[in-house]
């Protein structure tokens, strides 16, 4: 007799262990079909968590060497252990997945080891690492496989020279020039990482500018800031060929409209110009499980595919990969099996680039409002005029926020500081419940808080701020 669940997820990823649990919360039986030795997906193992435990190691290291010595701490004999960095991020990644499986245990989640493929509605064949197939039947079954690096012609990845965010979250010494192609969020905070730990860094970007999807005037702060740290960028190019030596890796670059070819030498070569989805060997065409044009999984009202009882969510369809994201779409989904009301709002989910300063970014971009002829209200304020920014020395970047023009209701903000991500919290609660600008600028803000600029920059958007 094959194992019977209400619940199968194939992916433990947050997308599927999110909404695993949420379904075990609800009662439900459930058993997550995962092939990687340990849970939590792209996210916790090769992510999100090691590359924010590298980030924090490396702007210690950089801030021991270059900020302290104004507070007036010296620090003589400043030394690198990148194999202690190394470890204590495989240790902060370990503590993560085994919460994820304690998770589980204390949910009484069944954990099924192996690749899932899906035989049809209501039955899941899982390969187990003996290679054996097993069976298993499904009320509901849950797409969340996530997503892998997308590759680029004539750059073929060997993970040691030529990586992509996995290897270069492994690299075992800091390169003399890593050059990354893509100025995306897996490229400068990445590049960060080894520009902090001594590396030269060169972004090779397609187009004209970095962070596409960002608002644009914080794309170009966040460039400069970028480049008086060190990174240096060759805008509106693109890599045609990588050709990986014993020494190193010759790269061909071109202007992105064509023209004359050159060639940079690079010890590591990052490639990091998106992820796709990822549904190989899931059995999606033999079960009838339509895919779009970009081949993510389609799906219609409450993740459900074109599969009666099959469903997905996460990185595997469309929407941002991120993992928040995932996660609200895993609560939504296993409400909804369980016959409650999840919803996700696409219109509020906050983007946060990790480096230092952080970029964080709720609602919509000034070029997404004059293109859809929106009349707004802009708002900026700078860290240099906040009280707290100055006491810290982090006084790049602005708060921008976002308003309409004749109803003051918030469309966006975009900040470029210190401590950005957590900022932006603030603003996508306000947008969830449908605030004004005016109705942040009356709220309280703590003295000195940085989320006094978010305060001044809603003022702001009336023409009343207060400090400059
Ligand atoms: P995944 O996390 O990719 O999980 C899918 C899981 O499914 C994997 O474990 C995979 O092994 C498993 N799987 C696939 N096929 C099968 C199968 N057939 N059978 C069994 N198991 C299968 N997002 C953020 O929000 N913040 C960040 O700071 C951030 N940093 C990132 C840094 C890097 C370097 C990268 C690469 C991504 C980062 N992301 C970040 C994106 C984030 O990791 C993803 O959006 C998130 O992991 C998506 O979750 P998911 O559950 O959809 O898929
Ligand atoms: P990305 O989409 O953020 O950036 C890719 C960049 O590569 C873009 O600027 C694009 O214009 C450029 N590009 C595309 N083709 C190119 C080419 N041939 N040559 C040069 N440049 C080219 O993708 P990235 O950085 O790979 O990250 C993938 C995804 O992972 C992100 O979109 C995000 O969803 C997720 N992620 C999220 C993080 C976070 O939330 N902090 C951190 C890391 C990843």
């Amino acid at each position: 007799m094959a194992q019977s669940f209400d619940l199968v997820v194939i992916g433990g990823g947050p997308g599927g262990y999110v909404c695993a649990l949420r379904a075990a919360q609800l009662g439900q039986k459930v058993a997550v079909v995962e092939k990687r030795a340990t849970l939590g997906g792209t996210c916790l193992n090769v992510g999100c968590i090691p590359s924010k435990a590298l980030l924090v190691s490396s702007e210690n290291y950089s801030a021991t060497q270059h900020a302290w010595a104004e507070h007036g701490i010296k620090v003589a004999g400043v030394e690198l252990d990148l194999a202690q960095m190394q470890a204590r991020k495989a240790e902060v990644v370990k503590a993560n997945t085994r919460g994820v499986e304690f998770l589980f245990k204390k949910n009484k989640i069944a954990w099924i080891k192996g690749a899932g493929r899906i035989l049809g509605a209501g039955r899941v064949a899982v390969t187990g690492t003996g290679g054996a197939d097993e069976e298993i039947a499904a009320k509901a079954i849950v797409i969340a496989t996530g997503s892998e690096s997308m590759p680029l012609a004539g750059v073929a990845v060997d993970e040691k020279r030529i990586v992509t965010s996995t290897g270069a979250l492994e690299l075992a010494a800091v390169p003399k020039h890593l050059v990354v192609i893509g100025g995306g969020v897996i490229g400068l905070e990445l590049g960060s990482v080894w520009n902090r730990l001594g590396a030269e860094v060169t972004v090779v970007e397609f187009l004209d500018r970095l962070i596409p999807g960002n608002d644009l005037e914080v794309a170009r702060a966040f460039e400069r800031v970028l480049a008086k740290q060190g990174m240096k960028f060759r805008l509106s190019s693109k890599v045609t060929k990588a050709e990986a030596s014993e020494t190193g890796v010759a790269l061909t670059v071109e202007p992105a409209k064509g023209g004359a070819a050159e060639t940079i030498a690079a010890d590591v070569v990052l490639l990091a110009i998106g992820r796709r989805p990822y549904t190989e060997g899931l059995g999606l065409a033999e079960a009838g499980v339509a895919l779009d044009k970009r081949g993510r999984v389609e799906v219609g009202a409450h993740f459900a595919t074109s599969v009666a009882g099959i469903y997905a969510i996460g990185d595997v369809i469309a929407g941002p990969m991120l993992a928040h994201k995932a996660e609200d779409e895993g609560v939504a989904l296993a409400e909804h099996l369980a016959g409650k009301a999840g919803h996700v709002n696409y219109d509020a989910i906050p983007g946060v680039v990790y480096t230092w300063p952080e970029v964080a970014s709720v609602g919509q971009t000034e070029e997404q409002l004059k293109e859809a002829g929106i009349a707004y209200a802009v708002g900026k304020f700078p860290f240099t005029a906040n009280g707290r920014a100055r006491a810290m020395g982090c006084t790049d970047g602005f708060v921008k926020i976002l308003a309409d023009k004749a109803t003051d209701r918030l469309l966006g903000c975009h900040i470029l500081g210190p401590d950005a991500g957590a900022l932006i919290a603030e603003i996508v609660t306000a947008l969830e419940f449908g605030a004004s600008a005016e109705d942040v600028a009356r709220v309280c803000h703590a003295h000195p808080t940085l989320s006094e600029a978010v305060k001044e920059a809603a003022l702001a958007t009336a023409g009343r701020a207060l400090h400059i």
